[in-house]
This record gives C-alpha cells, structure tokens and sequence, in this order.
C-alpha cells in the first residue's frame, strides 16, 4: 500500500508519471504526445495532443456494460417529480439536445448559456454542449437579470437554454421575465432561446427567437449526433465566480485535464466505485454542481442523484429518505444545509437505513466543529470537510482516504490532494511560512493540476494580473484565503485575504454589493461587510451615506430607504446578495490615503477589536459604526 505521504510526494516530483497513469481513467481518441507542456507559466497544457471528449467518457463509453444501469436519478420534492435514466435512456437525451442546438447552428467552440433549474434537462444540456464540443456557461437559474447580462455580455452565447421557471418551498420562481430583460439589457444578444416548459408560470415566446423545447425534441426524436473530438486543452465550460473586483470572472475549464482529474478524485478522494450512487445536494450553477453532479459521477459509471428542492420539505429527513431509497455511498453538501438540518428534530437523523453511505463530504465554506460533530455523530460516518474553490474544480485540501485513510480533524480540511503543491506565505514579503501555526496566505505553487483553470475566459492578462502575482515576489497561485497548519501538516483555513464573502456557500464580492448599493439615486457612498452568522456562516452588512439624509430622519423612514435598498441588491444580484441590515451613516472610516478600513467595520460588527487604527483619518466614523450597530 502506498501512503499519503508517498503519493502526494510522487505527484509533486514526478507529475508527468503520476498524470500519465491517471490519464488511464479515461478514453482518448488520438493518445497525448506529452503530459504536461509549461514552457509558458502560468499556463499549464495538460495531456498536450490527445483528443478526447467529454460527454464519451460520461455517457457513451458506459453504454456497452451499462446501458440499463441508473445513470441520472431525478428527485424534485418540488414538483413531486421522480424520473431514473438509465445511461441508455440519458445517451438518447443528450443526442436529441446535442441535434437540437446543432440544428441551431451551434458548432465547436460556440457559447451556450444555461439558465436553468434543477432539472434533467440542464443536465442534458449540459452533455449536449460536451458532445458538439461547444462551450457550456450555466448561470444559476434565477439570477438577477442585471448579473445574468453581464455574463451575456461576456460570454456572447449563441443560444441559451432555459425554462420558464424554478420552484422554492413549492411556489414558481418565474424565469422568463429575468431573461427577457438580461437580453433586453445585453449587448450581444442570442439568435435563439431553447424554452423548456415545466408548466410552473406561463411566458409568452419571442417570435423568431424563442423555440419550444418539446416542440423541437419531438423533431430530433432519433438524431445521433457523434462526438467531436477536442484537442485536451480546448475549453469544456465558462463558470462565472466573483473576485475583488466587481466584474465577475470567467473561470475558464479545458477538457482532458478536467476528465482525468474529476475521474481520478472519484476514486481517490470520494471512494466511489461503478455502479454505486452519488448524492451531491448542490445546484448545477456551481462547481460543485458541474464537478459532482454531473461530471464526475458519471464519468466513473455512478448513478448521480439531482435533486430539486429544499432540505426541509417535507420534513428534515428528506435526504435521508433518498440515501436508503437509492443506496447512496458517497454523499456530497454543504456546512450551511447541516446548519440548517440541525434545527429540525434530530430523530430524523436515525428513522432511515443509512447503512449504504461510507462518506459525507462537505464543502464550501469553514465546517464550525459543533456542525462536523453533530452530523458525524447523528449519522455515525465519517465527515470529510474538503477545501476548494471554483477555479480549481476539484479538491485542494481533503484527507484523500482513496490513498490512505488517515484520520480527520474537526475545524481542518485536511492535507494537500496530491498534485497539488500547498504552501503558506507571508503576504507582506513573500517569504514562505514552515513554522506551525503562524498565519498567511494560502498559495499553490505552479503548474496547477489537471482541471484547474486554465485562464480567465477572453482575457489571459487577468488570469495573470488577479492570481499570480498578489504573493510579493513569487509566481504562485494565491488562493485568497488566510490559512495556518499544525504539527501534523494539517490546514486550517481562517477565511479570504480579499473582500470576497462567503453567505452560506455563496461566494459573493463585497465590491460588487456595493456597486450595486450605490445606484440607488440616493447613495453617496458605501461600504459593504460580510459579519459572522450562525447559521449562514457570514451575512453582508451595509453603511451608505446619503445624498439627502432628510429622507431617514424618522425611523420609518429610515426602514423603508433601508427596504428599498435592499430591494435594488434582489433585483441587481439576486436575494443572497441583499445585506441583512442597511445602516446610514455620515463618514465612513478610511486610511489618510482614503482606503476604506473594512476590516475593522467588520471588526466592530463581530464584537472584536477594530486593529491597528493610526492611519484613520476621522476617528469620529468608527464612533458613528459603532453607534449604528448598537442601533
Ligand atoms: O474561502 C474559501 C471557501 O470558499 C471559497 C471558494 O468558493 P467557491 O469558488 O464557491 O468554491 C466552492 C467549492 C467547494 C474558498 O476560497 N471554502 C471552500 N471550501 C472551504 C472553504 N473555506 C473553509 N473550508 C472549506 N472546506
């Protein structure tokens, strides 16, 4: 057996080896020429020369030993719906999309836009995009019409697909308007809409746009459409995610590496095996929802559970209740859906046979030990707090019990998943941090690993620009977020060095909630927070000064400006952007050099001291915060 320790140390010394032996997981068309080409760092060309495809390894190289098997299992408790595709009957849906978004002129290296809900069909879409070698962008169904546009905007879809809405606690979240307007406000509208009906809330068609889904399925009944063999280094997807700056970033994805990557952590970090069933309780407009709903699953031959819905309705062991029902193994969620789990009654945790599942993984933001220790306890499995980030696709920090199955400490994700070199630095200097427990910042030295990101969708100078070079004085990878580790080479990470928040699992950019804030006729200026919270891990906190401050000189007044406000933060970004509280105040404190001191706002919102002070240059606005927070 080789240890963790042995394995990682291979992975780092020798990553040519070590990927070419993983790179056995998956089919290639044409073989690679060469592993790994870094002559050009940071960017990394993995498995150089060889073509493959995606929606192949996903679908069709199943079909010969698993036709029949599960493939896609649908649960909306929504809707009420529960369908099971086989990999035979998921082969024909695909092909029919893939016939469809040909038939409208969509060709490799195309764009298309999904904005969808939890429904198969975005997973059909999905694979479609794969299978004609076209580039897949989900927006998270629902988004706000302003941040869908500039998504539009950036990736210049050719076609979108979408439905005419979502469903929350059993009432329709209308879609169709949201899109309407993102196209209305983008500049580089689509030629074609896809409508996928679901009957939840009746949306009128643009003629000549807008083309009715099950109108065109019915057309494309029988197509088979053939895979396009994509050189490894061609884009599979965009995925937008937020940084610092306002402007969201596309995380650009290629294929090969993403293949081989996601079908090597199936086994070794999430022990699944062929024909064993996957239950990741995320949403397809994260990473995780690409990673592992639908990816990586299916690349192995598991069975993938996508499920619609809250985990609440009808009653707190609505998960449970489809771990035995469908003999999950590995079960994928998020700190924040425990948290909310752990106000229900905990005798769920033990009304259904949970003997199938081995692991729950849980990611997205820190696992507070209470939570780690209520789940693992109520369960009695073991809990796997796993640390990543959109740009990498797949886990940085996690105890890779595939390897070896080394022990778990509560609070930590865990050791570095091999091909991935972790290190700490001083983000003062750049020097790197080897003493236990001194603080820095989490770094990655290059190349990143196969299905990282391989650069910033249209735009290689940011990719550059925003994650290389903020370590002073190396080129490596920063991560953003501070992180510690102990004695036994254990990380903890403390949370983002930049002013990204974290509002249960949603990563969200402080700059952009402001920019958001800030236009509304009556906003000078704002400064936006993200304050501890019990339950969703961090929540954004406001303080705007007013143009007029006349219109909140009653507390009536002051409640609805705060209200409207808010309501500006739903339209623009959607609801789990909107600040918990909107405060007014008349200065804001900054730097001589006009730096706004966001730490220390925080600071005083979460009780704790507000630091290093002697370079505010009006004392008298940290009184007027902390006035406001007292209320
Ligand atoms: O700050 C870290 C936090 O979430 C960020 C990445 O968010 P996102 O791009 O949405 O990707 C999520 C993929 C699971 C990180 O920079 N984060 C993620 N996982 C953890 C975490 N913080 C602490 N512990 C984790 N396990």
């Amino acid at each position: 057996m080789t240890t963790y320790k042995e394995f990682h140390g291979r992975s780092i010394s020798d990553p040519q080896g070590f990927w070419a032996e993983q790179a056995a997981l998956i089919d290639w068309k044409q073989p690679f020429n060469k592993v790994l080409d870094y002559s050009r760092p940071p960017f990394a060309k993995w498995f150089v020369g060889g073509t493959t495809n995606l929606c192949h390894n996903a679908v069709d190289r199943h079909l010969a030993t698993r036709r029949d098997q599960a493939a896609l299992i649908y649960v909306s408790t929504e809707t009420g719906e529960e369908k099971t595709y086989t990999f035979g009957q998921l082969h024909r849906e695909v092909n029919r999309m893939a016939g469809i978004l040909k038939g409208l002129g969509v060709g490799r290296g195309d764009r298309v836009l999904i904005y969808m809900p939890m429904v198969p069909e975005a997973a059909f879409a999905m694979l479609a995009c794969a299978r004609i070698g076209a580039i897949h962008s989900v927006v998270f169904g629902g988004f706000a019409s302003v941040s869908l546009a500039t998504r539009i905007d950036d990736a210049t879809p050719k076609v979108i697909v979408s439905a005419d809405a979502g469903s929350r606690a059993g009432k329709a979240v209308p879609y169709k308007h949201l899109l309407d307007e993102a196209i209305a406000l983008s500049k580089s509208p689509p030629k074609h809409v896809v409508m996928v009906s679901r009957g939840l809330a009746p949306a009128a068609m643009v003629a000549g746009r807008d083309v009715d889904y099950a109108k065109l399925r019915a057309e494309h009944m029988n197509d088979e459409v053939p895979c396009e063999w994509l050189e490894s280094s061609e884009p599979s997807y965009i995925l937008y995610t937020s940084g610092t700056t306002g402007k969201p970033k596309g995380v650009q994805r290629d294929t090969g590496g993403y293949a081989v990557a996601l079908a090597a952590s199936m086994g070794l970090i999430f022990c699944g095996k062929p024909g064993e069933t996957y239950f990741s309780t995320s949403d397809i407009g994260w990473v995780v929802g690409h990673s592992y709903i639908v990816y990586g699953p299916l690349l192995v031959g598991m069975a993938t559970i996508m499920y619609e819905g809250t985990p609440i309705r009808p009653d707190g062991g609505i998960w449970w209740s489809i771990v035995e029902k469908y003999k999950v193994t590995s079960m994928f969620s998020s700190p924040t859906a425990i948290r909310v789990l752990k106000k229900q009654d905990p005798a769920l945790l033990k009304k259904y046979d949970l003997s199938s599942l081995r692991l729950l993984f849980l990611a997205g933001e820190p696992l507070d030990e209470p939570t780690g220790r209520w789940i693992a306890d109520g369960i009695g499995k073991p809990v796997i707090d796993n640390y990543w980030q959109t740009e990498t696709g797949w886990p940085i920090l996690a105890i890779p019990r595939g390897v070896e199955a080394l022990p778990s400490k509560f609070g930590s994700p865990g050791l570095p998943c091999y091909g991935y070199s972790v290190k700490i630095f001083n983000e003062a200097n750049g020097e790197e941090i080897t003493k236990h427990h001194e603080k820095g910042v989490v770094a990655i030295e290059g190349p990143l690993p196969p299905g990282c990101m391989s650069t910033v969708w249209g735009d290689d100078e940011r990719f550059v620009k925003t994650y290389w070079t903020s370590v002073p004085n190396r080129q490596v990878y920063s991560t953003f977020d501070w992180g510690i580790r102990d004695e036994d080479d254990y990380f903890f990470i403390l949370g983002r060095t930049d002013d990204v928040i974290n509002v249960a699992g949603h990563r969200l950019g402080t700059r952009e909630i402001e920019e958001s804030l800030s236009s509304h006729p009556n906003v000078a200026e704002v400064a936006v927070v993200g304050v501890a919270d019990q339950l969703k891990g961090q929540v954004a906190v406001a303080f705007a000064i007013l143009k007029d401050a006349g219109k909140v000189d009653t507390l009536e007044k002051r409640l609805a400006h705060e209200g409207e406000m808010m309501k500006v933060v739903d339209g623009q970004l959607g609801a789990v952007a909107r600040p918990a509280r909107v405060h007014f105040v008349t200065s804001l404190p900054k730097t001589r050099s006009g730096k706004l001191l966001r730490r220390s706002i925080q600071a005083l919102c979460e009780g704790r001291d507000p630091g290093d002070l002697t370079t505010i240059e009006d004392p008298t606005a940290l009184e007027q915060i902390q006035a406001a927070i007292r209320g």
